[in-house]
């Protein structure tokens, strides 16, 4: 047995790059800006997860200042919503760099948010309302830019289908979150079969 080593920079020397498929699978932000002039845009970011409780911070990267960033950027705002199994399609449809309207283009409901102008996806079953507290140009170990933008917002508004609370609780399993794995195709879901319980150590 051996072990498949290799420096980044310098390539990874297999058929598909393994980076994403082992920090994976990855929740999705499912991201709904307003343009500056006001046109829709929604994209997904897998580069996606939750980063504090209180405030409650989420952010995303994007590989280049694509329309996402950009809108976040001039109207400090932006939603995320989940993307449930139900959605796949929508969701792939939703990654266009065009100029287009993506709620039009994958038949998606924008719906109006409560406390920002940003819109939601009327499909999805889970949705924030945030408002970015920064964003972040990513470099390299030298400092030199990579063209990457993280954005990170504060959630200020959630919205919550009824049926995803069972007696209070969050039913992850019942939201059927679609996770991105690595490759160009790949997602995966989650089961209650592979759930593990565990309480943390008492300090
Ligand atoms: C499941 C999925 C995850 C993606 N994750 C990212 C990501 O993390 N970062 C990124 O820059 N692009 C990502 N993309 C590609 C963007 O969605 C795509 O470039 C999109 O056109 C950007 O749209 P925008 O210019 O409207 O922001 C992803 C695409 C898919 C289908």
């Amino acid at each position: 047995m051996g072990v498949h080593t290799y420096r980044p920079a310098e390539g990874h020397g297999l058929a598909h790059n393994p980076f994403n498929a082992i920090v994976g699978p990855r929740p999705i932000g499912w991201i709904g800006t307003l343009a500056a002039d006001g046109r829709r845009n929604l994209a997904p970011y897998s580069f996606f997860n939750a980063f504090n409780y209180t405030p409650p911070l989420v952010g995303f990267s994007s590989t280049a200042w694509k329309h996402t960033a950009r809108n976040c950027a001039d109207t400090g705002e932006f939603t995320w919503n989940l993307v449930s199994r139900d959605l796949l399609v929508p969701m792939n449809e939703t990654a266009t760099l065009s100029d287009v309207d993506e709620f039009v283009r994958a038949g998606l409901t924008p719906e109006a948010s409560e406390v920002i102008a940003a819109p939601r996806v009327g499909e999805a079953r889970v949705t924030f309302e945030c408002r970015v507290t920064q964003q972040i140009e990513l470099t390299d170990v030298a400092g030199r830019p990579s063209g990457a933008v993280l954005t990170v917002g504060e959630v200020v508004m959630v919205h919550i289908d009824d049926d995803l609370l069972v007696d209070g609780i969050f039913d992850t399993v019942r939201a059927e979150p679609l996770l991105r794995g690595g490759g160009p195709t790949a997602y995966f879901g989650i089961a209650d079969g592979s759930r593990l319980d565990l309480a943390r150590p008492r300090d």
